[in-house]
């Protein structure tokens, strides 16, 4: 009698342990391979950095000066070079033009201002 619930007790138990096993083994596996967080897309740059002057790629701070078609989007060098030197009141991001990558989705994203 006391054998037999042992037995299923322990049944039971290494069922369980093979679920928790089961259960954890995938989510180990993919946590060995640490990834870094993914790259901001050029919307999310663009919405933090740029979306308060120029929604929708217009100006509001000076309207004759959108985004939206600007001969600065010439090429991705005329981009660049004009966030680094920015006239007037457009601000200058030096964490952004230091970084091609973030800075070419960005230029991307403006590009398709329609
Ligand atoms: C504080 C407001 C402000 C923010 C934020 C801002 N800009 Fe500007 N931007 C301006 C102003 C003002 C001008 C016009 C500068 C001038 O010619 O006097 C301008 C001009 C531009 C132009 C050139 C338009 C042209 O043809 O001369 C581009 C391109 C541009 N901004 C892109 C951006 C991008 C990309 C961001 C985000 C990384 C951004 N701006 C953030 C205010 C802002």
């Amino acid at each position: 009698m006391n054998s037999i619930i042992n037995r299923s007790w322990l049944q039971l138990a290494s069922w369980l342990l093979a679920g928790l096993v089961l259960a954890l083994l995938p989510a180990a596996v993919l946590s060995g391979t640490p990834k870094s967080p993914p790259a901001p897309t050029g919307q999310t740059i663009y919405k933090q950095h740029c979306f308060s002057c120029h929604p929708g790629g217009a100006n509001l701070v000076k309207p004759s000066k959108p985004v939206k078609d600007s001969k600065t989007l010439a090429t991705f060098a005329t981009f660049k070079a004009y966030l680094s030197a920015p006239l007037g009141h457009m601000p200058y991001y030096q964490h952004l033009v230091e970084d091609d990558a973030a800075l070419k989705a960005l230029y991307h994203y403006c590009r398709a201002f329609k």
